[in-house]
């Protein structure tokens, strides 16, 4: 099965799991910048985006992308401050995001990282904000303490449905051509 991974970011933690995953899994990763005619030739494809103030990195990217997106097995991973427990909320980001046509597929939700010195000063206000009207307490604290979760350990439940996968699709062809 070939495969390839897609990311975007913005202070380098989605970079750094898919370097991880490019390590790992021996594919080649691309910005949507750069990516070329290597999508179409894809059979599954990695999509990997960080999260600012609700919205993916990629969204746009996807909307325009949907149609050639939903021919292929998709696997996202979401890179944010969220935890992946937190249903109500990453259950938000999805449908704020990712078309319904694409939704279909396998969503991980992964922890990024945030260290406030390195962020923009608009980021940095954009933070401010945030945590001055969020009402959560929980959230309010996430907003104003920097965070570095991005290990290798989180891609696991990432890398057995890859494998899941992989090995469904090789029984279905061994079906097919017994
Ligand atoms: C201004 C700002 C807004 C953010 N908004 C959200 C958000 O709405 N939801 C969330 O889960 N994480 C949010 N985050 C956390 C980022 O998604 C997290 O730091 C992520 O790891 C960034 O990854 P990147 O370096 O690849 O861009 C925000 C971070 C910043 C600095």
């Amino acid at each position: 099965m070939k495969g390839l991974i897609i990311y975007k970011g913005k202070y380098g933690a989605t970079r750094d799991y898919a370097t991880l995953l490019s390590k790992e899994l021996n594919l080649p990763a691309f910005t949507p910048t750069v990516i070329g005619g290597e999508l179409m030739n894809a059979d599954f494809v990695l999509i990997g985006s960080s999260v600012y103030v609700g919205k993916l990195q990629l969204q746009s990217w996807l909307i325009r992308n949907q149609e050639w997106l939903k021919t292929k097995k998709l696997f996202f991973f979401i890179v944010c401050g969220t935890p992946a427990g937190d249903k109500e909320k990453t259950d938000k980001i999805i449908a704020d995001n990712i078309p319904p046509s694409l939704r279909n597929n396998s969503i991980f939700f992964l922890k990024g990282r945030m260290i406030r010195h390195t962020l923009s000063w608009t980021d940095r206000l954009l933070l401010k904000m945030g945590a001055w009207l969020t009402r959560d307490p929980e959230e309010k604290k996430r907003m104003q303490q920097d965070f570095d979760g991005v290990e290798v350990a989180s891609l696991r439940p990432l890398l057995h449905a890859l494998k899941l996968w992989d090995l469904e699709k090789r029984q279905a062809l061994l079906h097919v051509n017994y």
